[in-house]
């Protein structure tokens, strides 16, 4: 039977030292950390996450910004405006919601945001140095599950096989350099990856981000593994749920993150640790 690793606890902790810190700026009278959101069009999925986004910058007393623009807007027009918000003094951190609608390239959507401001973590000079160790901005999810692991003391990884299912910019391919950083031996498996399920089942850690519900069960999963679950899915008959099958594989793990309640929420935290980050290296 598997201890379940909660998010929620962690994430509290961290709000409430940046929302310390925030109320120290305040009593000082100085200007207090600003984010910025930026949406192309009307995703349902974006909105819901942007409002937990926005939420958290409101518990912890940090100004946030939205800017909605229409799912038409031209890739031109969304540059303009993101070189607008580089060049404004008052904000600190911005982030471009993804998915963007298909018409506008998010590479290079990326590549145009200050590296200074960019508190997601995805402009190449940012994802370079995470590549090379460098800790300063690191991409908010990969960031969460390594905060996760940390709670269990999984700093040092020497010796253990990690399996990561999920090959993204913004949590396969990071998340596999973290947990190389740690001294595991890391393999990042994918859609086209042959004999995955064999792979994954001599895992001591499982990331799983691949977004299919329940993909991963209990004869996945070796006996006692950490199995840490980065999808959110909203399926017809299950509702909310992971890629992982969360009570079978419950028996089988050491440790198993829920979801909700569990990388969802460290993402947001991590989120706002980006932006004050951000705040204090512009600030100099
Ligand atoms: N959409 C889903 N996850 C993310 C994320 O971490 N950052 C951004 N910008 N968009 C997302």
């Amino acid at each position: 039977m598997s201890t379940i690793l909660y998010g929620d606890s962690v994430a509290k902790n961290i709000k409430q030292q940046l929302k310390e810190e925030i109320a120290m700026l305040m009593e000082q009278g100085k200007r207090i950390p600003h984010l910025v959101v930026l949406l192309v069009g009307n995703h349902p999925a974006s909105v819901s996450y942007i409002r937990g986004k926005q939420k958290a910058c409101q518990e912890i007393g940090m100004r946030s910004t939205l800017i909605t623009l229409e799912e038409e807007t031209t890739q031109e027009e969304v540059l303009a405006q993101i070189q607008a918000l580089n060049h404004d003094e008052d904000v600190d951190g911005l982030l471009v919601q993804l998915p963007l609608p298909a018409h506008i390239d998010e590479k290079i959507v990326f590549e145009a945001i200050d590296p200074q401001k960019d508190v997601d973590g995805f402009h190449p000079y940012n994802m370079g140095r995470c590549m090379m160790g460098n800790t300063s901005i690191i991409p908010c999810t990969p960031k969460g599950v390594m905060k996760l692991l940390d709670t269990i003391n999984y700093e040092d990884l020497s010796g253990k096989y990690a399996v990561v299912i999920g090959r993204s910019e913004i949590v396969g391919k990071p998340v596999g350099q973290l947990l190389l950083k740690r001294h595991a031996t890391v393999t990042i498996c994918h859609s086209k990856t042959k004999a995955l399920k064999e792979i994954v089942k001599q895992a001591d850690i499982v990331v799983v981000a691949v977004g299919k519900a329940k993909m991963i069960t209990a004869d996945w999963i070796k006996e006692g593994a950490v199995v840490i679950d980065v999808g959110i899915n909203r399926h017809e008959e299950y509702g909310l749920c992971g890629d992982v099958d969360f009570e079978s594989v419950l028996e089988k793990a050491s440790y198993i993150t829920p979801v909700p309640k569990g990388v969802g929420v460290m993402t947001v935290a991590m989120l706002l640790e980006n932006t004050m980050e951000c705040y204090k290296q512009r600030r100099g």
